[in-house]
């Protein structure tokens, strides 16, 4: 398994030179064209197809996911060679809480158009990026926009970043998201930390690890039963508290559902029957491949709507509401992760890593 802190198959692969080189300062990928950095379709036809050998270790990635640790480094380095300090803590930013990029301080952004092999966004003029910088003076990188599996992205490539982050030194994983409410005790507006999720797409065979496994990642099998750390949890809580937001803090089982459209009344039901608390279209491929690699997890679920488990109901869920409710908590939320990452970093990194500059 990777260790960031000393980031060994990093340096280990740096010394080989297989894939890339340093020149200049900047990683000058093999995959580079006429001095451009080549985008994910070309990325696609330029690695050798390992489909008569589909159980190599992912030198050059695999049939199923081209992203190998070697081609993953490339985008990493391209971010850590542009920035002086070095972050252990990622926030994936859910719809309605992009804002919370917007108060990083000192930030240096990256489009993600711009970094090598990211996925393309399908939807025009939200590219999405990430930010790196501080939050209550300890250095974070925001992903401001992430890739949905209802967008047609393989759930290994939605949860690429994370590997990318991983490379970059990233120990803590905090993933938002919105979701629909399921548990009748709750209220829109609440927040739900996750204790646990169910991968609903998994059952069907979508699931962000399909293929052949590199170890330097991680385990082939790797457990998800202590998926959303207990430690970090107990923090949020107490920060929640301590902010006196406890009236809209919960804590729940989040359901990751393709999407994109919306569920039934029959499957809500279905949901709530298996005891899910709330219901969402992302955060699980992440997590899963951010567990897999090591990283610790704190999730949170913003209730932006009312799931409806009733037939007589007139309303509909719609994504102007998620993006209103988003908009009407976005302050409660930034205070409350902008007073946990000081928290988190005091109590769950080694001092050396809490204020990381190169
Ligand atoms: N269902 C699925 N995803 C969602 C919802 C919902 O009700 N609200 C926000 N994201």
């Amino acid at each position: 398994m990777l260790d960031s802190r000393n980031n060994n198959t990093l340096k280990e692969h740096a010394k080989s030179g297989s894939a890339c080189n340093i020149v200049d300062g900047e990683m000058m990928c093999s995959l580079k064209k006429n001095g451009s950095v080549c985008k994910d379709d070309e990325m696609f036809k330029k690695i050798p197809n390992l489909a008569a050998d589909s159980s190599a270790p992912a030198k050059h990635g695999n049939v199923t996911n081209p992203y190998s640790l070697e081609v993953l480094n490339e985008s990493a380095q391209y971010i850590l060679n542009r920035i002086n300090i070095r972050p252990r803590i990622a926030i994936i930013c859910g719809s309605g809480l992009g804002t919370l990029a917007d108060a990083v301080e000192d930030k240096v952004e990256f489009p993600y158009n711009e970094i090598p092999h990211f996925p393309v966004s399908t939807v025009p003029g939200h590219a999405g990026k990430l930010v790196v910088g501080h939050l209550g003076q300890v250095p974070v990188v925001c992903m401001k926009g992430r890739f949905h599996f209802y967008e047609g992205y393989p759930l290994w490539k939605c949860a690429m970043p994370v590997r990318v982050m991983k490379l970059m030194g990233i120990e803590i994983l905090i993933a938002t998201n919105a979701a629909g409410g399921l548990n009748p005790d709750y209220n829109v507006g609440d927040v739900m930390i996750l204790k646990d999720h169910v991968n609903f797409p998994g059952f069907a065979g979508h699931h962000a690890l399909t293929g052949p496994n590199d170890d330097r990642f991680g385990t082939r099998f790797p457990p998800m039963n202590q998926a959303y750390d207990k430690n970090l949890r107990a923090l949020a809580k107490q920060v929640a508290e301590e902010l006196g937001m406890e009236d809209f803090i919960r804590d729940g089982v989040y359901a990751f559902l393709g999407g994109p459209s919306f569920e039934t009344v029959a499957e809500l039901r279905l949901l709530r029957m298996v005891g899910v608390d709330a219901v969402g279209m992302s955060t699980v491929p992440e997590v899963i491949t951010a567990r897999h690699c090591g990283m610790r997890c704190l999730s949170f679920s913003l209730i932006t709507n009312e799931a409806i488990t009733d037939y007589d109901v007139e309303a509909e869920a719609s994504h102007e509401e998620v993006v209103e409710t988003g908009m009407r908590r976005q302050e409660d939320l930034n205070k409350f992760v902008q007073h946990l990452i000081p928290c988190l970093a005091r109590e769950h990194l080694p001092k050396h890593e809490r204020s990381v500059s190169e």
